[in-house]
């Protein structure tokens, strides 16, 4: 396999991304048996940048996101490879070094956040809890923190909002007060798995500035998952295309929106309402997402690719890299 293009540190130049998963496979263990859900699948994300993971669902999101987090424990999930964190192999560092890890250099928020949030627990001491798990400091400068902490995520009187109980608070202000909780110890890395899917149209745009603006205030980088490609677009400097577990397409945002090089990067391209607008045709991606337990040979999207010729369903597709993108297609486009 040749590996997915590295990000670059803008800060020395060199090839040292903070992030580096690399021939990640990930199966569930049901039953007795282990059910592959992610196959082969490698990217890297530089300081400070923003890496968007997109695909349909069930096609392994999720699952990469906790399986950076190490969430869940080996009993449930097998992970192999490599996930290269500042110097740490994540996929075989101790539980002592990951609980260390998970909340200081690396946070997560969640697409629904009340699953997340304490409801018997006021805002102000579970913003305190965050703080106090990670670093040493006296009560008022806790406090001064956390307080700056809730303005920075916008909230106009931080000292009302800390009395008050999760649900006292709507959707976004809630993805709100998880943002500052995860930031709460300038974490190098937050994962945002779908932050804005369950919010209002009109709060989504609110949070992702938010993300946005904390994004280059504290330098952090960041995992965002996604289904919505324009907010992707808006966001993100390079992307991983997931499809049923495979990593069909790594590359930047501008490439990915302006030459997609995978047939179901295409697709999912002609899926924006701004192509629709523009008049050209909409693809549309006919079919579903094959069973992640069903064994396919050759490439998963044959189904329902435009672009199959016999030797697709032959074997393993190997990924190539294209111009600054890597492509797992025997037919790529031009
Ligand atoms: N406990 C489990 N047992 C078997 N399969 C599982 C289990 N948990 C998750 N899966 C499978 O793993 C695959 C990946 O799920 P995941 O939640 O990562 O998808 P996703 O891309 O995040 O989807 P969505 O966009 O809907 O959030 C899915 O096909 C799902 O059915
Ligand atoms: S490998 Fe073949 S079937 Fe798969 S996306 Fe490329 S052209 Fe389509
Ligand atoms: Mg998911």
């Amino acid at each position: 396999m040749t590996a997915a293009p590295q990000a670059l540190d803008p800060s020395t130049g060199l090839d040292a991304p903070l992030l580096s998963v690399e021939g990640l496979h990930l199966s569930v263990r049901s039953n007795d048996t282990l059910i592959p859900i992610v196959r082969d699948v490698s990217f890297s994300i530089a300081q400070g940048e923003c890496f968007a993971l997109i695909g349909e669902s069930g096609s392994g999101k999720t699952m990469i996101a906790r399986a950076l987090m190490r969430l869940l424990p080996p009993a449930l999930l097998k992970i192999e490879g490599k996930i290269v964190f500042q110097g740490d192999d994540i996929a075989s560092a101790s539980a002592n070094r990951m609980r260390s890890l998970r909340g200081s250099r690396i946070a997560m928020i969640f697409q629904e956040p009340m699953s997340s949030l304490n409801p018997l627990m006021t805002i102000g001491k579970q913003i305190d809890e965050a703080i106090v798990t990670h670093q040493n400091l006296p009560t008022s400068e806790r406090a001064q923190l956390a307080a700056g902490l809730l303005s920075d995520v916008r909230f106009k009187d931080p000292e009302r909002l800390m009395k008050m109980y999760p649900h006292e608070l709507s959707g976004g202000m809630r993805q709100r007060v998880m943002i500052a909780m995860a930031v709460s110890n300038r974490p190098a890395l937050l994962i945002a798995d779908e932050p804005t899917t369950a919010l209002d149209v009109s709060i989504q745009a609110e949070v992702m500035d938010i993300l946005a603006r904390l994004r280059l205030k504290y330098k952090i980088s960041v995992l965002f998952i996604s289904h919505d490609l324009s907010l992707v677009a808006q966001y993100a400097d390079r992307v991983g295309v997931l499809y049923g577990g495979d990593m069909m397409e790594v590359t930047t945002t501008t490439d990915i929106v302006r030459s997609p090089r995978h047939p179901y990067s295409a697709a999912l391209m002609n899926c924006i309402p701004r192509r629709r607008i523009d008049g050209r045709r909409q693809l549309g991606i006919e079919g579903t997402v094959p069973r992640l337990a069903a064994p396919m040979p050759g490439c998963r999207f044959s189904p329902r690719c435009p672009r199959r010729v016999d030797a697709c369903d032959k074997g393993g597709i190997p990924m190539v890299d294209i111009e600054g993108a890597s492509v797992r297609c025997l037919r790529p486009l031009a």
